[in-house]
């Protein structure tokens, strides 16, 4: 696989200062060597910067960084659309406002070449508010409202195609406010929140969707939030909370997306270099990924017991 890096350092998106380091910080953990070492090729195509600023405004006062959220969005949408054709985009956050871009330029290519996009969101939280819902003003809390096509973002370049709410599903949640919940009972997005994976483990509800996205020939992005890891692994975020996806959980996860070969474009996002504890978190987030792109634990020969 043709692996292309894309750095965003997005801060907007949150209020705590920090993830603009994240792509710096898996550049140092070793992300492009390790996807060398699986015998991946690797281009690094540098930190994007946005474009300049036009006046936004939003009837919520409390949504904060707006225009410069917009401007993030329209260059990310852009950076991956682009990237999509000569490889797997894995965009370095930045905190979750890019999935607002990335997955809008992976919606775009797979309008261009006929095929359905599907989305798998890893995360402590659902980030389905709109810039009208949210409590907070962060909008690193309302991508999966607008690849949804949801309302209420007028702000922001329309969605090109938004992802059917069966395309959807989320992994890890474990912290939905009201008016987010109010919304998802409206549709039929997948929740696979932390009950359901006390319940019935990683394997049967991730093997059911990766099942759907193979009978429809789809696309696969996913995104990937630190705060779906547990916080006692995974301490470098402003969001933790706690009941999280255990190691070996999140590592399961990434075994299985490789094996599906169904993952065509990725997001690493929310990691805040600055809380980290000696770079655990980010090289945590490279070796997940690492998992994703081929590492086993043990490469059984396949062989078969007559
Ligand atoms: N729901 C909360 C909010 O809107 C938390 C969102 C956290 N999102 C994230 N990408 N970490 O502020
Ligand atoms: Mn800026
Ligand atoms: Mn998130
Ligand atoms: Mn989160």
């Amino acid at each position: 696989t043709n692996c292309i890096l894309i750095g965003a350092p997005i801060d907007s998106g949150q209020r705590r200062p920090g993830c603009l380091m994240g792509p710096a910080a898996y550049r140092v953990a070793g992300l492009a060597r390790t996807l060398e070492s699986l015998g991946h090729a690797v281009e690094d195509r540098g930190d994007l910067a946005h474009g300049a600023l036009r006046p936004a405004d939003c009837a919520n006062p409390a949504v904060h960084s707006l225009a410069e959220t917009v401007a993030w969005t329209e260059a990310l949408a852009e950076a991956v659309r682009t990237a999509l054709p000569a490889g797997l985009p894995i965009t370095l956050g930045g905190d979750h406002s890019l999935a607002l871009g990335t997955v809008a330029g992976a919606a775009e290519h797979a309008q261009e070449i006929g095929r359905p996009l599907f989305l798998l969101w890893l995360d402590a939280h659902s980030d389905f508010h709109t810039p009208l819902s949210t409590d907070s003003g962060n909008l690193h809390g309302t991508p999966v409202a607008y690849i949804a096509g949801r309302s209420g973002f007028d702000a922001f370049p329309p969605f090109p195609a938004p992802v059917p709410a069966g395309n959807i599903c989320m992994f890890g949640i474990r912290s939905v406010d009201p008016a987010e919940q109010a919304a998802l009972q409206e549709c039929d997005i997948a929740i696979n929140d932390m009950r359901v994976l006390d319940e019935q483990g990683i394997v049967a509800p991730l093997r059911a969707f990766l099942d759907r996205v193979k009978a429809a020939n789809g696309m696969l992005h996913v995104s990937l939030d630190v705060d779906f890891l547990d916080p006692a692994i995974a301490p470098a975020v402003g969001t933790t909370v706690p009941g999280g996806t255990t190691f070996r959980e999140a590592h399961l996860v990434m075994e299985l997306l490789h094996e599906s070969g169904l993952v065509t474009s990725l997001d690493l996002v929310e990691l805040n270099p600055f809380l980290d504890d000696r770079g655990r978190t980010a090289r945590l987030m490279v070796d997940l990924t690492a998992s994703l792109m081929g590492r086993k634990v043990f490469d059984r020969p396949t062989r078969s017991f007559a």
